[in-house]
């Protein structure tokens, strides 16, 4: 992974008082874009219909963004975050507890934690608030550099002719450019490993129909959009080589917290032989913790279960439980896909190696 290139090229572009990001070759989407003395977020609520960035100032904007999903996705998550450091420190406000209010905004996407952690060693080590600037512009352009290098591992997984089904939204708008699990799917499509791309819908926030199905179309990949629960289905009577999923926090052992609705379609992988990838950057690896009993799973607010832009879908008073990731356990993994490199049937030994063999 490049990053002291990186950095050595942030530094030259910084001189230059020039900062644009490099842009994510095969994808001309970003959401996320710093702009001098604020972030930029293209509102994910409102997407397909309407582009509209939103501006944030201070940390408390940005952690109220990511709370309500202005900015989603685990990488991209963890961008706003460092950005919102960096905020904080421009406007002299105590990092502490700005640190804190933007670690609580969501609970199971890890990347969140590790910017912040990275942004607080970098001003504990004397950073000021440009050089916290820089950090934040650090964490965004390796994020792209490490999507791009698993598009490329990833990549090689797949054999020419096959068919991929993807949950959520893992692209541009979840990271900080071309994607995880679509990151993969874009490179493989550009080397015509790829028959057909199928997404699903994702209830109950619909980021596979209102944001991957946006995102494909933008980039001129041709898929096709099953609900949730044709899964089974669409494996049965058409077959899938590959399910290619992203991550939100994955355990010492490899089990992995992904969007709600992952778990069941590793399920029926297994029973159909089709393949399981999963597809993360180092900054969603959580070694301290164990296994997949150990990450905390976001629960939502009932109402996106029983309304829809204020539209009642159930009854006045239906109960209706929302978390909104689950774990797949590894024994149900074939593949896991880091920048570092690709982990097959990965347990606790294999992913220590991962980490210990290269830098
Ligand atoms: O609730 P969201 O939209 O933030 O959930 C996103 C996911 O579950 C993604 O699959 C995951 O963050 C990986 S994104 C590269």
């Amino acid at each position: 992974m490049p990053a002291r290139i990186l950095r050595h090229e942030y530094e030259v572009l910084l001189d230059m008082n020039s900062v644009p990001l490099p842009t994510a070759p095969g994808s001309s989407i970003q959401a996320v874009l710093w702009s001098g003395n604020c972030l930029r977020l293209l509102d994910q609520r409102l997407l397909p219909e309407t582009e509209q960035w939103l501006e944030c100032w201070n940390a408390a904007d940005v952690a109220q963004a990511i709370h309500d999903m202005v900015v989603r996705g685990a990488p991209a998550i963890g961008i706003a975050a460092g950005y919102g450091v960096a905020l904080a420190a421009l406007a002299g406000e105590p990092l502490e507890p700005a640190i804190a209010q933007l670690a609580a905004a969501r609970p199971t996407a890890v990347n969140l934690g590790w910017s912040l952690a990275r942004m607080q060693r970098r001003a504990q080590a004397g950073a000021d608030a440009a050089a916290l600037v820089v950090e934040a512009q650090l964490i965004h352009a390796e994020d792209v550099a490490m999507n791009q290098r698993m598009g490329e591992l990833g990549a090689t997984l797949i054999k020419p002719g096959s068919t991929v089904l993807t949950h959520c939204n893992t692209g541009a708008l979840a990271t900080g450019g071309h994607g995880t699990a679509l990151g993969v799917i874009r490179t493989a499509w550009r080397q015509h490993r790829i028959a057909s791309i199928y997404h699903t819908e994702t209830r109950p926030w619909l980021q596979g129909a209102r944001l991957t199905a946006w995102e494909l179309k933008k980039d001129g990949l041709p898929a096709c959009m099953i609900v949730d629960s044709a899964v089974a289905h669409l494996m049965h009577v058409r077959g899938v080589d590959w399910v290619v999923v992203g991550a939100d926090r994955i355990a010492a052992n490899g089990d992995t917290a992904n969007k709600i609705g992952t778990y069941q379609m590793a399920v029926a992988a297994r029973a159909h032989g089709a393949r399981f990838m999963v597809v993360a950057p180092t900054s969603t690896f959580d070694r301290a913790c164990p296994d997949g009993g150990h990450i905390p799973i976001e629960e939502r607010s009932a109402q996106e279960l029983t309304h829809f832009k204020g539209l009642a879908l159930a009854p006045e008073g239906t109960h209706a439980y929302n978390p909104v990731f689950d774990v797949t356990p590894a024994t149900l993994i074939n593949a896991i896909v880091c920048e570092r490199g690709v982990v097959e049937n990965p347990d606790t030994a294999k992913i220590s190696a991962l980490f210990e063999s290269t830098p």
